[in-house]
């Protein structure tokens, strides 16, 4: 066989029927690579796109100017909205708090000035829990608010469950965040901590009906103009040593609602040893009126008796 394709005869015969397979299998080959290289078009402007919209939606959310990303993968918010269950008793209202509050972050440090302090677990956390544990009133007092976004989104959440809020500020507002022992690096936003911020970050959610009290929540004269009601929810981010911590729990006894809500932000957290141990301390002896309901993410909750 192989002598008989070598005879000069048998190839000239066989000529035009080689030619013809040739040139179905160049057609063939042509057409296949013209299909690969448009279904390669195909995925490199869908890679572009894909690239154009990743980074349009990093511009949004990442940590350029205020320091903590708002990127959570979803196991972060998976592990979160079962956190915020455990207090609450529904998942599928703890999923939605959070999402919403998540929201609600996203829009206000767009929009606001400054920043909303932690991280999106935390943050997100506290905004999606206080109004699943039905606060007796609307009333809150945050003590510590750096910009005021934390409380002005607050308002909103609960405003959200049905309850009309009316919201009290303590803070030094000294143009940096005070935090006694440690020297506070420059605030990522580069916004000073001031009254009129805070006024325009209230004007976002809040309304213009928010009684800012400028001070430290331990100065006596700030701690008599604001306890005037009994307040529904309390929020403690203000001084994180062991000796602030405690003062402002010693104080926060006497001005809480039966049934109140008090959130101890950054219990647990390493950078602020003093906040868990100032909390365990004053639950200890047992006669605080204050349950530890829990914890969700890096703030512990409390119900008043
Ligand atoms: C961690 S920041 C608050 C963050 C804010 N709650 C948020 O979630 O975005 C702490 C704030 O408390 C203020 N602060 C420090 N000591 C305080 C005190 N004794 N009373 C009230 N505010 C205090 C700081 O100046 C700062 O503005």
């Amino acid at each position: 066989m192989p002598s008989l394709l070598r005879n000069r005869l048998t190839k000239r015969a066989l000529r035009p029927a080689i030619s013809l397979v040739d040139r179905r299998i160049r057609l063939r080959v042509e057409r296949s690579a013209e299909q690969l290289r448009r279904e390669l078009d195909v995925l490199r402007r869908g890679t572009e796109d894909m690239r154009r919209s990743q980074y349009a939606l990093g511009l949004l959310l990442d940590g350029t100017g205020r320091g903590a990303h708002r990127i959570p993968p979803a196991r972060e918010m998976d592990e979160l909205v079962r956190q915020i269950a455990d207090l609450n008793g529904n998942e599928t209202h703890a999923r939605r708090s959070a999402v919403v509050a998540y929201r609600t972050v996203v829009a206000l440090e767009a929009l606001g000035v400054g920043r909303l302090a932690g991280s999106t677990s935390n943050v997100c956390g506290k905004l999606a829990t206080v109004p699943l544990l039905s606060p007796p009133n609307g009333s809150i007092l945050e003590i510590g608010t750096l910009y005021g976004l934390f409380a002005s989104a607050l308002t909103r959440m609960v405003h959200r469950a049905g309850i009309e809020p009316d919201l009290t500020i303590v803070d030094p507002l000294a143009g940096i965040q005070l935090q006694p022992g440690t020297a506070q690096p420059a605030d990522p936003t580069g916004t000073p901590v001031r009254e009129d911020v805070v006024r325009a970050n209230l004007a976002l959610c809040a309304g213009g009906s928010a009684r800012i009290r400028q001070g430290l929540s331990s100065d006596p004269e700030v701690r008599e103009a604001v306890s005037d009601r009994a307040y529904g929810v309390i929020i403690v981010d203000g001084d994180h040593s062991l000796e602030g911590v405690a003062a402002d729990l010693d104080w926060v006894e006497r001005i809480v609602a039966p049934g109140g809500i008090v959130v101890l932000d950054d219990y647990g957290d390493a950078s602020w040893p003093g906040v868990q141990e100032a909390l365990d301390k004053h639950l200890a002896d047992g006669s605080s009126r204050l349950r530890m309901l829990g914890r969700v993410s890096t703030s512990a909750y409390l119900r008043a008796e």
